[in-house]
């Protein structure tokens, strides 16, 4: 009887760890999941890498306040997202997300492209 009732303790701290990575994988993976129900991988691709129809918005990432600034006002090709549409909590995880985008390997550390 004691084995099985910490047995049942493991498995709960178990899954107590389990728990605890999902909820603090959260930042980028958030913004991950917000970049994409808001739309803006449809121009600018899933990691922001860029697409027909937008530019590249990572890994070289603006500033959160030139972001927020132009997403709000953009009156050019890209519709405005007001704050009504999308939070700014929502625009800060979006750039989180950004800037957890690694950049490239640098060319000249990959062998085979320097011959
Ligand atoms: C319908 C296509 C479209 C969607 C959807 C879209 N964008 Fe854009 N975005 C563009 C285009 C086109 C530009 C370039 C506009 C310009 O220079 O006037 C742009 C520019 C930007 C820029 C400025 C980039 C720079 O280097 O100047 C940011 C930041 C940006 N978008 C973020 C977002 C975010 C965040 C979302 C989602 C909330 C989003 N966009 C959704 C088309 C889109």
């Amino acid at each position: 009887m004691r084995v099985v009732s910490s047995r049942f303790a493991l498995a709960a701290i178990a899954a107590g760890l389990v728990l605890g990575f999902g909820a603090g994988a959260s930042a980028s993976e958030k913004g991950k999941q917000l970049f994409v129900k808001n739309g803006c991988w449809q121009c600018h691709g899933f990691v922001g890498q860029g697409g027909v129809a937008g530019p590249a918005l990572a890994p070289n990432v603006m500033p959160v306040e030139a972001m927020s600034s132009f997403v709000r006002n953009s009156n050019r090709a890209m519709p405005p997202y007001r704050e009504a549409v999308l939070p700014e909590a929502d625009l800060k995880e979006i750039h989180a997300y950004l800037t957890s985008i690694p950049k490239p390997a640098d060319p000249k550390s990959i062998p085979l492209l320097n011959q």
